[in-house]
């Protein structure tokens, strides 16, 4: 049997959306500068074999703790299209199998594209080295290469924390360590519009004028909050990012949406909370239905009290990729 390379890279959430595409020229450049937290633990795995067929193939991957991924007929040739493209760039000879799966539901707003497309980089780099020992491509090349697959991928090969601006990927420091993450499950429907026709749509809102200045802005505000340990103030600015993004799909023509009363149910109990409390999570959302939480190491009973609330009505998926 064939040899099997394999990679596993985490996904990331964004605090300051990527959210609109420059028009022509390279794939995947954004019109604003994005910044997000590594989520080391919701993971997608690629794995590689060498076929006799004359033309490469995907299936998902069935293995102990990964969830069986479908791939749309769209989804499957984009896929599989950029491993062309990274077998090209890479000098890769020959067809093969990939085969892939996340430890986390997929298309449902937990940015599964991010890690999948970084795994299959990553893993396409190991192919590669087993054809060409002396291939040596930086950790920037390979992500920059990940990026022409899905934007979003390039911030998934750093941790914790990762600034996209128009220099590449870098990592920056910020005095809050080992945040525990958690994506209050609303729902695991498979969301109808994919975030790349979101990029797509959302420059035909009014709202879009305006909405990159308004993200570096924040972004400039929120690294500010965080380097002042001002977690009220990241909390705010980080929750009037996600809705800016909403509200750019919600005005887009045709308007579309992912934000459920589901969602809004989730949004109203813990901003409840923050307004009696003075303190809470961070609280973002993807081009998805799902809420994520974002809470320091000493907000334990914080998180107890919240999710005692909303434990009842949803799924939490935990920093461990598990159900908790
Ligand atoms: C809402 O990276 O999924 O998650 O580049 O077309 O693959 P493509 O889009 P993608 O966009 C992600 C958008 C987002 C916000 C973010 O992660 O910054």
């Amino acid at each position: 049997m064939s040899e099997v390379v394999s990679a596993e890279m985490p996904s990331n959430i964004a605090l300051i959306k990527y959210m609109g595409k420059v028009k022509g020229g390279d794939r995947n450049r954004p019109t604003n500068s994005s910044l997000s937290m590594t989520l080391m633990n919701l993971l997608s795995r690629v794995e590689i074999t060498k076929t006799e067929g004359t033309y490469d193939n995907w299936e998902t991957l069935q293995e102990g703790r990964w969830l069986p991924t479908k791939l749309s007929d769209r989804g499957r040739k984009r896929f599989l299209a950029h491993f062309e493209f990274l077998k090209q760039k890479m000098g890769v000879e020959g067809h093969f199998l990939v085969k892939s799966a996340n430890n986390f539901p997929s298309d449902c707003g937990i940015a599964s594209s991010a890690s999948s497309f970084a795994a299959l980089t990553q893993a396409t780099y190991e192919l590669a080295k087993t054809q060409n020992e002396k291939l040596d491509l930086s950790l920037a090349k390979l992500a920059d290469l990940s990026r022409v697959g899905s934007g979003s991928s390039i911030r998934s090969f750093m941790h914790p924390f990762v600034l996209w601006n128009e220099q590449g990927v870098s990592t920056v420091d910020i005095p809050f360590q080992n945040l525990v993450h958690k994506v209050i499950i609303v729902s695991r429907e498979k969301k109808a519009i994919g975030s790349s026709d979101a990029h797509e749509r959302v420059p035909t809102s009014l709202l879009f004028e305006g909405r990159p200045e308004r993200a570096e802005k924040r972004l400039e505000e929120l690294l500010s909050a965080f380097k002042m340990q001002d977690w009220g103030l990241a909390f705010q600015i980080i929750w009037s990012e996600f809705y800016d993004m909403h509200a750019l799909f919600s005005t887009s023509r045709p308007a579309f949406h992912y934000m459920s009363d589901a969602s809004v149910k989730v949004l109203n109990c813990v901003h409840r909370y923050w307004e009696e409390n003075k303190d809470g999570p961070l609280v973002t959302m993807d081009a998805g239905e799902n809420v994520h939480f974002i809470y320091r190491q000493d907000q334990k009973k914080i998180a107890n009290e919240i999710q005692l609330e909303l434990n009842a009505e949803f799924q939490i998926i935990g920093d461990e990729g598990r159900d908790s």
